[in-house]
């Protein structure tokens, strides 16, 4: 029987050389590998600055405590996300405040995120969710007319395009993960990218010790940084994050023709935007025969790889319980209910494809 696991990360010999390289030479932290993944990865983004972290948690952190984010603080997020995406707003003292998503496209819903504005929104967190872009422009403009930043949690959309552009060069600053399962990794790591030169500065001393000079200690700061070993193999993932999300979207594609079957709802794309499947979600409704857990199950049993991404919505997690009394996100519930994710990594084959579909077809 064939086994289809919902991720499997994926190196070869190119990396395999790359960490060799590194260790040979000694330089295990703070060598010419980190600034040369850090230029590549800005470039690509069309971002003028970019940092190098030890995970996208940090990243997310970092982007807000170096913007003097803290204690008395909001930034609104969306609930229906990644729990990062909300605990780095804790990390500074300041109070996450939890938006709603879109029912179409699970991104931040910017109606919802306007509503919660107060004299205390200091900035607005859109994830580019499952590698599908958010409504920038909404929400721009929201956070322009309010004097707030906007922080794209890019985790999951390495390559990712609005209107024509990288995601990752359109907010105030990015985040991105490099966790094993996502788009492209170095074991874990993270990036931020942002065009503003002082606010680089700032972020860079956060994650380096609060160090301004040698062992000169100016703010508080952390060590979040990225290690020689990880850039390697990023120089070498991104070089291949384009072929790789082309591949992402054939499988994607696919599935929008071949996966058709009562109750099931597929995922849509926005226009104008390049979607590149972090994960590839479907709706399991009640019109579907079966309950979405009968479901997973009957596919587990024919070597079907699935996940729930995610079955919490985060203002229901059991750490915001003392915040969250009066969150009201229906539609972030709803699809904690319903949404079922299904293999569309790079290594999922052609005859995998097809065999998805048919067995989808056969249980449902
Ligand atoms: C949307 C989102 N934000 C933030 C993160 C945090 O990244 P990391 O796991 O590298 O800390 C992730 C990773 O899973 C994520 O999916």
């Amino acid at each position: 029987m064939m086994q289809i696991p919902i991720a499997k990360p994926q190196a070869g010999d190119e990396e395999i050389e790359a960490v060799a390289r590194v260790l040979r030479s000694g330089m295990f932290a703070q060598g010419p590998e980190v600034k040369m993944f850090e230029e590549q990865f800005a470039g690509y983004c069309g971002a003028s600055h970019g940092i190098a972290v030890n995970n996208g948690t940090a990243a997310l952190h970092a982007v807000l405590a170096a913007a003097g984010i803290g204690p008395g603080d909001e930034v609104i997020v969306p609930s229906f996300s990644f729990i990062a995406t909300a605990t780095c707003v804790s990390m500074c003292g300041a109070r996450p405040v939890f938006a709603d998503v879109d029912p179409q496209y699970f991104t931040l819903d910017p109606e919802s995120a306007n509503a919660l504005i107060t004299r205390s929104t200091k900035a607005i967190i859109g994830v580019h969710l499952f590698g599908q872009p958010f409504d920038i422009d909404p929400i721009r403009e929201v956070c322009d007319d309010n004097h707030a930043l906007l922080i794209e949690d890019a985790a999951q959309a390495h390559g990712a395009l609005c209107h024509g552009k990288k995601v990752g060069g359109l907010g105030d600053a990015a985040c991105f993960s490099f966790y094993p399962t996502k788009n492209m990794t170095t074991g874990e790591g993270g990036m931020i990218t942002t065009g503003d030169a002082e606010y680089a500065a700032k972020i860079r001393r956060f994650i380096n010790h609060g160090q301004s000079e040698k062992y000169l200690h100016t703010t508080l700061g952390y060590n979040y940084r990225m290690t020689d070993i990880g850039a390697a193999i990023g120089v070498v993932q991104l070089k291949k994050l384009d072929a790789a999300n082309a591949r992402r979207q054939h499988n994607a594609g696919y599935f929008d023709r071949h996966l058709k079957a009562a109750g099931l709802v597929l995922p849509a794309r926005r226009e104008d935007c390049a979607h590149v499947y972090h994960q590839y979600v479907v709706k399991v409704t009640r019109e579907c025969a079966l309950p979405r857990e009968d479901l997973m199950q009957a596919l587990k049993t024919k070597g079907i790889g699935t996940a729930v991404h995610y079955p919490i919505p985060i203002h229901l997690q059991p750490v915001y319980q003392s915040i969250a009394d009066n969150v009201a996100c229906p539609v972030s519930c709803e699809l904690a209910q319903q949404v079922m994710s299904l293999p569309v990594h790079p290594l999922v084959t052609d005859e995998q494809l097809a065999y998805i579909c048919t067995t989808l077809r056969d249980v449902v």
